[in-house]
């Protein structure tokens, strides 16, 4: 794998940052929380910045990828940054022909389907997720003590949007693919798998103070085929980070937990369909986990929301370590307000 020709800079002080003494398994001065997708269309501020700019273009813009990255930590006070990208940022930067479709998700022109197809996969050069880099450097001069967190896709669900060539409900190419020609799969998986590496090496040379791999579509699998067909390459995308915390999330993984914290964790991530406490023992009972409000919670009444909050701290407490965060992220209608009052709620429970 190619490493980034940039110096690595000295990371900044943050080790009692709440965030990262959770992350590490100790006790915070308050519990921690962030926001999934905290930068994005529920904000104004967003709305009007990314008028006019495409998503991957936004992306690859370094003072509008910091403003966006930022704005959430303005206005919210959340306990960590996350830079503002998306998971198909390195495929669009290596040179394929993938979109962002505003409503949709991603779009690729030309679906990956065959070992030739694979075979015409590009490398990711670092070079050319330089304003990333550069980005990241502009956001640490900025934050102070917020940590920043950056994040790539993992590679199960990079190759749902290739093969698929769209978001899928049922992922049906997919599984296909990998059953009917697991060499085909096993080779694009490995590809996805050395991108997804350079990009987090870019970003933790660049000075990040944690990554979160997102492997949202996991949670379609069986356990079985997610530890033949995708654990192995997970893992080795998660072994090389060996300087910050790692997260490893998904959605619906409730029984791929303990499969998920053996591919490499140092924080797994859960979305709302299990107790935490439930989560971080089927995870292996070693893990601070990170969650899991369900997103549409914040629709209700805030006297609803208020108790939902107080259950999953108190289910926090009992896991060997908490980052309260949705269970998958901000819906775009939500109201802003109700996170500013969430963050501010999160901060006065018990840690
Ligand atoms: O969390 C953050 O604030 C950082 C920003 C972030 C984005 N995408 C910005 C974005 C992160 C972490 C992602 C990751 C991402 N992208 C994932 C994994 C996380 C998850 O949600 O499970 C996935 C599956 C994608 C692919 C993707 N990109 C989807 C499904 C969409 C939404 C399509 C839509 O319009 O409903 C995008 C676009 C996208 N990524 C937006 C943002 C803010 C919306 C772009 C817009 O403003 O129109």
């Amino acid at each position: 794998m190619a490493t980034s020709p940039v110096l690595t800079r000295p990371r900044r002080d943050l080790a009692s940052a709440p965030f990262l003494v959770a992350a590490r398994g100790e006790r915070p001065a308050h519990l921690p929380v962030w926001f999934m997708r905290q930068a994005g269309r529920s904000l104004p501020e967003y709305r009007a910045l990314r008028a006019g700019t495409g998503m991957l273009q936004s992306c690859l813009t370094p003072d509008l990828t910091c403003e966006i990255t930022l704005q959430p930590v303005r206005r919210h006070g959340v306990d960590a940054a996350i830079l503002f990208s998306d998971i198909v940022v390195p495929l669009h930067a290596a040179g394929v022909g993938v979109d962002i479709v505003a409503g949709t998700g991603p779009v690729v022109a030309n679906p990956v389907r065959t070992a030739a197809d694979v075979a015409r996969l590009p490398e990711l050069d670092p070079e050319q997720v330089a304003p990333v880099r550069d980005a990241i450097g502009l956001l640490i001069a900025e934050l102070g003590a917020t940590p920043l967190i950056g994040f790539a896709g993992a590679p199960f669900t990079l190759a749902s949007y290739l093969i698929e060539g769209g978001p899928s409900r049922n992922h049906e190419r997919t599984k296909a693919l990998m059953r009917s020609a697991p060499d085909v799969w096993h080779a694009l998986l490995g590809r996805l798998a050395d991108l997804t590496s350079t990009f987090l090496r870019v970003q933790v040379d660049a000075g990040v103070d944690a990554v979160q791999l997102f492997d949202s579509w996991a949670g379609a699998l069986s356990l079985r085929d997610y530890r033949e067909f995708v654990a192995p390459h997970s893992a080795r995308v998660l072994a090389a980070i060996t300087e910050v915390p790692r997260i490893h999330f998904g959605v619906g993984t409730g029984e791929l937990l303990g499969a998920m914290a053996e591919a490499g964790a140092d924080v797994v991530g859960v979305d709302w369909r299990i107790p935490l406490d439930d989560a971080a023992r089927r995870a292996g009972g070693a893990h601070p986990v990170q969650g899991n409000l369900d997103p549409a919670v914040l629709f209700a009444d805030f006297g609803s929301v208020a108790s939902e909050v107080a259950r999953i701290a108190a289910e926090g407490r009992r896991t060997p370590g908490h980052v309260f965060n949705l269970g998958h992220g901000v819906l775009p209608d939500t109201d802003p307000d109700v996170l500013t009052r969430l963050v501010d709620l999160v901060h006065r429970q018990p840690v």
